[in-house]
């Protein structure tokens, strides 16, 4: 077993195997109150303690399952780490359970009033656990190396639906009491639960959607090729090993675009364009159910063997259920999101642009980039080349088998290309550059560039607008929301504003029902203070919460003199909104303090 530098946890010595949690959700006090026990197993008979991970827990008892109480001891709180629960083991005891409760403020959880609702019926509460927040409403060794097993009874207030990642046992809602049991031992940063008033609507025997009840036709509509996606992805790498594939659209504060909680993707509701142009985000999600949640990054460090496979894994989805136009140009875009992320962390993170990183003193959600999403594709991408896709595939699909329910190390990962890829043979490994892509910052410039005829329109189109101020009517008529991001991606750093004026009466860009596309286009008005867009700026980041979106456009309003004002105006109104890893995102971004 690999040291996780992100744990306290003495796994290596004893080590819970499931975890049974009951827990009763106080939404006026936004706590959870209850506990865990934890079914323990032993490979070092002489330990004398467990040691668990905890964040602003509040413990209030451990015992054993006999209901004796054990010694503890909680350590003192490390910002990202939090604090080291040792539990004394006196004898071999096979259960320690812990009572607790979390923090109001407690990082993965989000507790919305009826106000932040659609409905504006009941509160909601959703959980984020992934990288290394589940050790704030669960102790548990918060490490992705460690599995468990759990069951779970979950009680909520009167109306109000619970639902896991996990199957759903029997349910008694009118006593709000929900109950779970996840048969497969997965990670605790797999570990989510969501509650709120929440609709379900089928899509096949076993894929739907849950929604707040006014969300859910849109919802529906829009993941309608679930079951589509789960048999392409099977016939790719192997069988879906997690019975259900269902889906919750979260409310809008969700920090993220998804959440590949095993056998219930969270998802923002950013995704519902009306027009499905942007599943591959589920397509994404559903990749995750191999490349993460059965073979599973064994440290934050080795990150882009969860993302990066994914992000190859969900290009595959989309080049099959969609046509390789579509595939070849979301490789594209990757490839310019991989540019810009290098230029951008070069000079004062040039670790967060190594595929293998040394995070030992880090908050993995410091280093959290695009990176080990783009550049783990391309580098697959590469190996894929060399070898050919039908060799490739079959490797991929023989990886997932073997080491399905099991941990990776980029190290490992290595050796298994040599081995099984390679055959033993690294005559091409330094041609291949396999060492620069694994553990030099930057990339190599061996990445596969894909061809788009596509990408030759709206380029000669966003030259032919910035020299002879020529619109790209007509042909944009029939352009794809890939295309008009290209065509948006291609502008220089300066347009003037009566440029951008032109192209936003002639397009409608501001009012844009694509979430990536608005998000691009105030990207440059931001940047060019094109102020008749700021409305929509500030709309735009204060009706959703996805971090991936805030970051970029607080960065820019701040850099800019003339709209640093309006950034702190926006904030301060936004933020109580946000997510608190959100906040604590754009904490770092905006000073409040000086505006
Ligand atoms: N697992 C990630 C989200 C994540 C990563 C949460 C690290 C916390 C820490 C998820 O699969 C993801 O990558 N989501 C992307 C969408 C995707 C299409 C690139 C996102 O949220 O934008
Ligand atoms: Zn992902």
């Amino acid at each position: 077993m690999v040291r996780d530098p992100h744990s306290y946890g003495n796994a290596h010595e004893v080590c819970p195997s499931h975890l049974a949690l009951q827990l009763t959700l106080n939404f006026t006090q936004r706590r959870m109150d209850g506990r865990c026990d934890l079914t323990l197993t032993w490979s070092q008979p002489d330990a004398t303690y467990i040691d668990l991970d905890t964040r602003d827990l509040t413990i209030t008892a451990v015992t054993d399952g006999e209901n004796r109480p054990l010694n503890y001891e909680l350590g003192s709180p490390h910002p990202f780490m939090g604090s080291r629960l040792r539990v004394h083991l006196p004898e071999r005891q096979e259960t320690v359970c812990v009572v607790y409760h979390t923090h109001p403020d407690a990082a993965a959880l989000q507790w919305l009033t009826p106000a932040q609702t659609t409905s504006q019926r009941l509160p909601f509460l959703f959980t984020q656990s992934q990288a290394i927040l589940a050790r704030t409403w669960l102790p548990c060794m918060d490490s992705p190396g460690v599995r468990t097993t759990f069951d779970a009874v979950i009680n909520v207030p009167p109306g109000m639906t619970a639902v896991m990642g996990a199957h759903h046992e029997t349910h008694e809602p009118e006593q709000g009491r929900f109950c779970f049991t996840m048969p497969y031992a997965i990670p605790a940063y797999l570990i989510a639960l969501a509650a709120g008033e929440l609709a379900f609507r089928a899509i096949s025997d076993r894929a739907g959607v849950y929604a707040e009840p006014a969300v859910l036709d849109r919802a529906a509509w829009e993941c309608a090729d679930m079951d589509h996606m789960i048999r392409t992805a099977e016939a790719l790498y192997g069988p879906y090993r997690w019975g259900r594939w269902d889906t919750i659209i979260l409310p809008p504060s969700f920090p993220f675009g998804g959440m590949e909680n095993p056998m219930l993707t969270f998802a923002t509701p950013t995704i519902l364009a009306g027009d499905r142009s942007l599943v591959s985000l589920m397509a994404h999600e559903l990749a995750h159910s191999w490349s993460g949640n059965l073979v599973t990054n064994a440290t934050w460090g080795d990150f882009w063997l969860n993302e990066g496979f994914t992000t190859y894994f969900e290009r595959r989805i989309v080049e099959a259920l969609y046509g390789n136009d579509l595939a070849e140009m979301q490789w594209l875009l990757g490839q310019r999101t991989l540019a810009h992320t290098i230029d951008r962390l070069t000079p004062t993170e040039p670790e967060y642009t190594k595929l293998c990183m040394n995070l030992d003193t880090h908050d993995p959600d410091d280093a959290f980039s695009e990176l080990p999403y783009e550049k783990g594709a391309n580098f697959l991408r590469v190996l894929e080349h060399h070898v050919g896709r039908p060799a490739f595939d079959a490797f991929l699909q023989q990886y997932f088998e073997d080491h399905a329910f099991d941990s990776m190390t980029t190290g490992r990962f290595l050796e298994l290309i040599r081995d099984r890829l390679f055959h033993g043979d690294v005559t091409d490994w330094d041609t291949l550059r396999i060492h620069d892509w694994i553990d030099r910052p930057g990339a190599p410039d061996n990445m596969i560039i894909p061809n788009s005829d596509h990408f030759e329109r709206t380029r000669a189109a966003a030259n032919a607008f910035m020299s002879e101020g020529q619109l790209p009517a007509p042909a944009s008529d029939s352009w794809t929301p890939a295309e008009w991001l290209d065509f948006l991606n291609s502008l220089p750093e300066e347009v003037a504003s009566d440029k951008l004026q032109q192209l936003d009466e002639a397009f409608d860009l501001s009012q844009s029902g694509n979430a990536e596309i608005l998000y691009a286009w105030l990207a440059v008005c931001i940047r060019n203070t094109y102020e008749p867009a700021f409305p929509m700026v500030e709309a735009f980041l204060c009706r959703q919460g996805r971090r991936k979106f805030l970051q970029p456009l607080y960065s820019a309003l701040w850099a800019n003199p003339r709209s640093r004002d309006l950034a702190a105006t926006i904030y301060r109104q936004a933020r109580p909104g946000y997510h608190p890893i959100a906040a604590a995102t754009i904490d770092g971004i905006v000073d409040l303090s000086a505006h």
